[in-house]
């Protein structure tokens, strides 16, 4: 069933907390109703804003946004060790990793209390503590708004990479994420081998998953601002991928720099938090736009900031990190 909305205030639909307005907003929670809307041709200007987490609007927005509301989890498949699981896309992705971790099935726990819908985990294959969305997918069910018709997109069509995918670019405007299909597993497999994790897991007792899931849920809590009460998106930024020959100049400039092995052979992965961290910026604020004191990645809307003094913000510290290290730090938030 659709519900439309007109000239609606988004302050509560971006985690940022942005006051912006839209034109028309549309609430669906079914195919039929994606057909209703492209039936007679594609609204002028129309994109998906689902969980609002990944986002920052500079400005109002003048077209039409459409929100998926489905948010049923079913099994689709039990295969025994491999269960296979289909999310609509309006399903909040923590609500998913408890629904997991609930039924013993492992695979998205590392990926605990990552803000967001499911339907949005593919767009910028969200990862998080060595895990990707990626890992698990294996199809993505799609409505096709050129053709006005739904197809499903197998995983290794989707073009994954880091915080990457085919709906970012060739797909990008054209199709309309409805639910997603995961692979869990009944036996364990846990990942303990990113920064804190082993530690937190074992102080809990061992890998069970709900372990894992709490050690995770508890570094985050630690590390990252809650949007319900501090303005923020995530990571402002991507971690910058740059050569492994300019990594080793750096790193004899800077020896304590992290890198990080990409799937792409001579090329690796810096940090942007540990790169605007050493620019001095860490807890900084200018007017209502600050950086997060415990992640140098987060920027954060102190109260009432407008999207252009955020962007106005994110400038100034992609600047800071091109004149001291030459390295350029693309967003990761799509700015509107
Ligand atoms: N670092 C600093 N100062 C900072 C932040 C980081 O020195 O303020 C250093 C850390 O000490 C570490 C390195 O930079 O040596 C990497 O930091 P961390 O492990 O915290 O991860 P990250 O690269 O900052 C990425 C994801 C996060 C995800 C974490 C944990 C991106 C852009 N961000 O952050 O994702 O939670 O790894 O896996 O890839 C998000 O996408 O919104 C997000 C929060």
């Amino acid at each position: 069933m659709i519900r439309e909305f007109h000239n609606i205030n988004l302050s509560r639909r971006n985690s940022f907390g942005v006051d912006q307005t839209a034109h028309r907003l549309i609430e669906f929670d079914s195919e039929e109703d994606l057909r209703q809307i492209f039936g007679n041709g594609a609204p002028s200007r129309w994109m998906v804003l689902s969980g609002g987490n990944n986002i920052l609007f500079t400005r109002d927005y003048e077209g039409l946004l459409l929100t998926p509301v489905a948010h049923q989890i079913r099994i689709r498949e039990d295969r025994g060790e491999e269960v296979i699981v289909k999310v609509d896309a309006g399903v909040e992705w923590d609500d998913l990793v408890e629904w997991a971790v609930a039924h013993d099935l492992w695979g998205v726990e590392n990926l605990s209390l990552i803000p967001g819908k499911a339907g949005a985990a593919p767009v910028q294959n969200i990862g998080a503590y060595g895990a990707e969305a990626s890992q698990v997918i294996r199809r993505v069910r799609v409505f096709l708004t050129d053709a006005c018709r739904m197809v499903e997109i197998e995983a290794e069509k989707c073009h994954f990479g880091y915080r990457e995918s085919i709906f970012k670019h060739e797909l990008r405007g054209r199709a309309i994420i409805t639910s997603i299909e995961i692979a869990l597993h009944r036996t364990p497999t846990p990942h303990l081998d990113y920064g804190d994790v082993r530690r937190e897991v074992e102080s809990r007792g061992g890998e069970t998953l709900r372990n894992i899931r709490d050690a995770i849920c508890a570094i985050r809590h630690s590390k990252l601002p809650d949007p319900a009460t501090t303005g923020n998106a995530g990571s402002f930024f991507k971690n910058p991928i740059v050569s492994a020959e300019r990594a080793e100049e750096l790193k004899r400039e800077f020896p304590d720099m992290p890198v990080y092995p990409t799937p792409v052979e001579g090329q690796v992965k810096l940090a942007a938090g540990w790169l605007i961290d050493q620019t001095g910026l860490k807890g900084c604020h200018e007017g209502r736009v600050g950086i997060h004191h415990r992640q140098a990645l987060v920027l954060i809307n102190l109260g009432g900031a407008t999207g252009g003094e955020v962007i106005r913000f994110a400038h100034s510290v992609q600047e800071k990190v091109k004149a001291r290290f030459g390295i350029a730090i693309d967003t990761e938030v799509n700015i509107i």
